[in-house]
């Protein structure tokens, strides 16, 4: 059939494709194609950023402090305080990366002779630690990674959030507020910040020394102690009670720390009867004990199952454990998979599930509507409790 009229060709794809061939015809040979919102997009984003460790340094006696230097050419991006870098780790047979988040100010990675980036790591547990205590054990300045970054939505935005922030902090949580400190002090970012950081002993307390030096007058840093030990300051957890009092004004809550913390300035601030709105919460990687999440099946204990991995035409099967996410399994059989948050929250994981059960925890179950719908998982927040055929993208 013949159509007449403007509608023969209601797209004008017939217009585009005779530009195109015309474009094809006079177009340089060896014109290189530049696309302005491409290239500015990387710029922010880059999808790797090479970089080198200009100094270590203790940040606490379990803790020390990374600085990087953009290296082999590479710029270092612009983020804002409370994102976390990505860094990829070789560890023996292992392909595994970690998020944390970044302790210097955005200022520093922007400005000055060396601009630089710094992370604090904290090796708390030795007895169960991997990454951590392989970084914290092994790194030293001149050694070379790839890091991912910026990544994380832990931000303040003043469109959003009240200008009086309060920070409340556990363990190596107190890091993006060591970057707002600084940020603010620096006068870069307009915003006051009480910074109240729980820590049992006060030989746990990290950054302790470059928190107290950034204090002014719109910056407060208050260490509060749980332990049993003589202390002048604050003593206990962050209660209802503490809260309030250093509060101030309509606050926005910025909480940053461990699971256990998490639950309990949750019911604090509920106490409170602070909408959640006024709450921001970053996440906090894989529960230590899966066995201790809601849902989990009763009596499932360790054991092996075999994971059969699917990646374009090949196929491999490998062992899991049941208390494991799938990601650690593919990373223990060195087979790569793109992980950034670890915590189910920002999808960079995702497989799909051809076969078997799984079981993904509430507090890390971050997927979409349509990934629950169409069998998608994400690796780091999903658990094989039978043996399992998941597809993974090839990398
Ligand atoms: C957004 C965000 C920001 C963070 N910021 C900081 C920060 O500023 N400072 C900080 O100290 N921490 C931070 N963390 C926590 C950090 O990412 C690590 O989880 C922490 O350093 C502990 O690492 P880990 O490997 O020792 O333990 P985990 O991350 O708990 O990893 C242990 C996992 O490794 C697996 N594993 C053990 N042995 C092996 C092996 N041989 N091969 C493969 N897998 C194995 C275990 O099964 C377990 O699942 C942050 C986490 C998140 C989510
Ligand atoms: S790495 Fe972010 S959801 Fe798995």
């Amino acid at each position: 059939m013949k159509v007449h009229g403007f509608l023969k060709d209601v797209t004008g794809a017939s217009r585009v494709t005779k530009a195109r061939r015309d474009r094809i015809a006079h177009g340089d040979p060896n014109n290189i194609y530049y696309d302005p919102i491409l290239a500015t997009a990387q710029e922010l984003h880059p999808d790797v950023t090479h970089v080198v460790v200009k100094e270590v340094r203790e940040a606490s006696p379990t803790a020390r402090t990374f600085v990087f230097a953009a290296d082999k050419g590479d710029v270092l991006p612009p983020f804002q305080c409370g994102q976390y870098v990505s860094l990829d780790l070789q560890i023996g047979e292992t392909i595994t990366t970690r998020p944390y988040s970044i302790s210097s100010a955005p200022y520093e990675a922007r400005t000055g002779a060396e601009p630089f980036f710094a992370i604090t790591v904290r090796n708390g547990r030795p007895d169960s630690g991997f990454a951590a205590n392989w970084l914290y054990e092994n790194v030293k300045a001149g050694d070379t990674f790839t890091a991912h970054l910026p990544y994380g939505q832990f931000y303040w935005e003043p469109l959003r959030d009240s200008r009086n922030i309060v920070a409340l902090a556990g363990g190596s949580g107190i890091t993006p507020f060591c970057s707002m400190a600084k940020e603010i002090a620096h006068g870069t970012m307009d915003a006051d910040l009480t910074i109240l950081y729980g820590s049992v002993s006060s030989s746990d307390i990290i950054l302790q020394k470059e928190l107290e030096a950034i204090q002014c007058d719109r910056v407060r840093f208050i260490n509060v102690i749980s332990g049993n030990e003589e202390w002048d300051g604050e003593k206990g957890f962050l209660t209802a009670e503490l809260i309030k009092k250093y509060s101030g004004e309509d606050p926005t809550y910025f909480v940053c720390g461990p699971l256990p913390m998490y639950n309990f300035v949750r019911g604090e601030l509920d106490r409170l009867g602070v909408p959640a709105r006024h709450i921001r919460m970053e996440v906090f990687g894989a529960p230590r004990n899966i066995q201790e999440a809601d849902g989990w099946p009763k009596d499932t204990e360790a054991r092996t199952v075999q994971l059969t991995v699917i990646r374009g035409q090949q196929k491999d099967v490998i062992e899991a454990n049941v208390l494991e996410p799938i990601a650690v399994a593919l990373e223990r059989a060195g087979i790569k998979n793109r992980t950034r948050c670890r915590s189910g929250a920002c999808g960079y994981c995702r497989c799909r599930l051809i076969e078997g059960n799984v079981f993904v925890p509430s507090v890390g179950d971050g997927r979409r509507w349509a990934d629950k719908k169409f069998g998608w998982y994400h690796a780091c927040s999903t658990y094989p409790l039978t043996d399992c055929t998941v597809q993974i993208p090839i990398l």
